[in-house]
């Protein structure tokens, strides 16, 4: 039988959310009124018909993070935040967020409803946990160490299959046109070469790292990213079972790196391609 009902049958019991913890809970409160922020700027751009649409994303990231900051001190007034938009927060800091207001700049500008609000948090350098938020289609992608990944209440996996010819690949393209570009398209050729099942450039780089926590990508990777990008995203692949390396395979700094995220099986092959392209000292 197909359809609906075929699917209800199949479909595994409901399973608890996971248990929230206060960061998580304050995570959550701050991405949804990042996301009001965020759908209001939106609607306004589908008016202007691309008036000005520059500063338009200028002001709703802006904004986006202003309402983040301010949702994390009224709760914790002493934790630093690294944030895109302004936010400079120390690193070493014992309690860190690190929040991207707006992820898919680019989309947003051009109404195609994949961008997110990306919070996490660390302590003393390990993040506890990840909330990304789509507020056009109101998906919400949670991580908290130890506990698992989560879309909306049913947890995430990342796909089980070990050859790149039996997944899809999704990358990230940089805002540079030289060699990082370059670097970047050529390895996506070698992607397409093995004959993955497509690549893909979503345009969001934390909602690329939550396909690989669902396991609808098996690979992602950029040559280069802000923490911001990829500090809530990070966690979400690794409690989905993945794993997350820069793209030379040493572990992720919380700073200006490549990123290379997979289910694990497929991670040294991925890894062969990108240092076969290695764009050098940029990264
Ligand atoms: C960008 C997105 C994009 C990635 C870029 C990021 P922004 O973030 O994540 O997918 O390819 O490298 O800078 O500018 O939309 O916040
Ligand atoms: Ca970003
Ligand atoms: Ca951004």
């Amino acid at each position: 039988m197909v359809g609906p009902a075929a699917l209800a049958e199949t479909d595994p019991m409901p399973t608890p959310p996971p248990m929230k913890t206060i960061e998580s809970n304050v995570a959550d409160e701050a991405a949804r009124a990042a996301g009001d922020v965020l759908k209001r700027f939106y609607r306004d751009g589908v008016s202007m018909r691309n008036k000005d649409v520059a500063n338009l994303v200028s002001d709703a990231d802006v904004e986006a993070e202003r309402v983040v900051v301010a949702t994390i001190r009224g709760h914790f007034p002493g934790h630093e935040v690294l944030g895109e938009e302004g936010h400079a927060g120390d690193t070493s800091a014992e309690h860190l967020w690190v929040v991207d207001p707006l992820d898919g700049t680019a989309n947003f500008a051009h109404q195609i409803p994949v961008f997110a609000v990306s919070i996490a948090y660390y302590r003393s350098g390990v993040p506890e946990c990840g909330v990304i938020f789509n507020p056009i289609t109101d998906e919400w992608f949670t991580a908290i160490r130890g506990q698992g990944a989560f879309q909306g209440t049913r947890p995430a996996r990342v796909s089980g299959r070990a050859r790149l010819d039996e997944v899809v690949v999704g990358f990230g393209l940089p805002y540079d046109r030289g060699a990082l570009m370059e670097a970047t398209l050529a390895a996506t050729a070698e992607f397409v070469r093995r004959e993955t099942h497509g690549v893909r450039r979503m345009g969001s780089a934390a909602l690329d790292l939550c396909m690989v926590g669902l396991g609808r990508f098996g690979v992602y990777f950029e040559y280069l990213l802000s923490p911001w990008d990829f500090a809530a995203g990070r966690l979400f692949v690794e409690e989905a079972g993945g794993r997350v390396t820069d793209c030379r395979g040493g572990a992720p700094p919380l700073a200006r790196t490549g990123i290379l995220a997979s289910n694990g099986l497929l991670h040294e092959a991925a890894l062969k391609i990108l240092r076969a392209h290695d764009p050098g000292e940029i990264v």
